[in-house]
């Protein structure tokens, strides 16, 4: 698993323009529901277009852990038969999530209110990150856990034996909180409430409706409150999976910072909790078309284009952050090649990530000659202009897809070449990354070859 192997030095040159279609890989966040729900539902599930990277296919491993059938019969076309809710077994070994604060947060959440056991782990990565944001609130449905000091993996889940539902307000914005306190609801009895004060991603309340369950979102003063009847019976479904919006954000994002580019990305999920990006680069001024908008599998979808564009600095609004949160590290590579500064706050969840982002961001940008200034939960860079990054360093990934990603988008545009320490995680959620920007014209190479 990424962040235990073999570093992969990689570097991004110059490159002429962009060019061309990039048919980037499907949604990482859907994917993991749609392995978890189908495990959890009467019947056998479907799933087309799943994204196969490191960190899904350790759930899809879980799932198989905890007793559902498993099956893969094509690229991207996997079958679950499911075991129903409650219907979990204890896994006879540890659960090693990889690199995935997803995995690990949902599953817990999904085995939290069967009686069994589980035990944690992952990558160095995420056996760093804080679990205790799942852990303390699961104890209200009677889970109890062991971890290590500030409750991080590994980590060993006794799910409850007669649980309850509960009402619960998550302190931070959190999709993976939210969504792992809806899997663990659905085997409690009574009716579970959540709610939270700033929207985040809500596949998992559309796919709890597609699978059967009742789930309803009514919007009041104090944001989002979620409802959901427990103990339902969850029926296998057919799951077309969308492509990755935070996927797409790389290619989209290298075409506008590197002259002369024009690419279309299609079928790029469009969920508004997630596409807070794409209405910050048009602030931003960039040249960024959605064509044939359209809905697949209760998701809305387009077509995206972009083109080189000259940008402007921008203030993003903080109430924005939850909608593009794994989308800042492209986000301040863009920025270095605005005219002023861009300026992002609110953004100290960033900290907790699969590395601290904002740290991760702010060395790799001074190392490439870009001036950045942060605090605890902001960053501001200083935009260089269109050409006018220097470039020439070697960043830091800390084990992260994105900020590697990020680096390498960079230095396809910068003056001088822009090496990363390691590339190794870009296969936990985008594994075909390099060939696809080849594809496009990107200069990336790896320094062992
Ligand atoms: C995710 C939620 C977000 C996001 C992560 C995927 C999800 O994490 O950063 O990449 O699929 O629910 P948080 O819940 O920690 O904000």
């Amino acid at each position: 698993m990424s962040g235990n192997g073999t570093q992969i030095p990689m570097t991004a040159r110059k490159s002429g323009p962009l060019r061309g279609t990039a048919d980037v890989p499907g949604d990482k966040s859907i994917s993991h529901r749609a392995l978890i729900l189908g495990a959890l539902s009467v019947g056998e599930t479907t799933i087309s277009g799943l994204l196969e990277g490191q960190d899904v296919l350790a759930t899809a491993a879980a799932m198989s852990a905890f007793g559902a059938e498993v099956s893969q019969s094509g690229p991207g076309a996997w079958q679950i038969h499911g075991v129903g809710v409650g219907g979990f077994g204890e896994p006879e070994r540890v659960i090693d999530c990889g690199n995935s604060g997803t995995g690990v947060r949902l599953i817990m959440g999904a085995m939290a209110t069967t009686p069994i056991t589980a035990t944690f782990t992952g990558d160095r990565s995420l056996n760093g990150r804080p679990m205790g944001r799942i852990t303390e609130p699961l104890g209200l449905f009677g889970t109890q856990s062991f971890g290590r000091s500030d409750g991080r993996l590994p980590l060993t889940v006794i799910g409850a034996t007669d649980p309850a539902s509960i009402i619960y307000t998550t302190p931070m914005p959190s999709a993976q909180v939210k969504s792992a306190l809806l899997l663990a609801g659905l085997n409690a009895r009574g009716q579970t409430i959540i709610t939270e004060n700033a929207a985040t991603r809500d596949h998992t309340e559309r796919m709890l409706q597609g699978f059967g369950a009742t789930v309803e979102t009514s919007q009041t003063k104090n944001g989002n409150v979620i409802a959901l009847q427990g103990q339902p019976e969850l029926t296998a479904q057919n799951i077309a999976v969308p492509r990755d919006p935070s996927s797409a954000a790389f290619p989209l994002c290298a075409a506008l910072i590197t002259e002369g580019s024009d690419i279309l990305v299609p079928n790029i999920g469009l969920n508004p909790t997630r596409a807070g990006l794409f209405a910050t680069l048009q602030d931003m001024g960039a040249a960024l078309t959605f064509e044939n908008p359209r809905e697949e599998a209760g998701e809305p979808v387009a077509d995206m284009r972009a083109r080189f564009s000259a940008l402007q600095g921008v203030e993003v609004p903080p109430d924005r952050a939850p909608s593009m949160i794994d989308e800042y590290p492209i986000l301040a590579v863009v920025a270095a090649f605005a005219e002023g500064q861009t300026v992002m706050r609110g953004i100290k969840e960033l900290r907790v990530k699969e590395s601290d982002r904002i740290d991760a961001m702010a060395r790799g940008l001074e190392t490439c000659g870009v001036t950045v200034e942060e605090d605890e939960d902001w960053l501001i860079v200083h935009g260089m202009g269109a050409g006018g990054v220097p470039g020439g360093g070697t960043c830091k990934t800390f084990f992260d897809h994105r900020i590697a990603m990020a680096f390498l988008c960079l230095g396809l545009a910068a003056k001088k070449a822009v090496s990363i320490d390691d590339g190794s995680a870009i296969d936990t959620s985008f594994p075909v990354f390099e060939n696809l920007m080849r594809g496009l014209g990107a200069e990336i190479t790896r320094n062992n070859r």
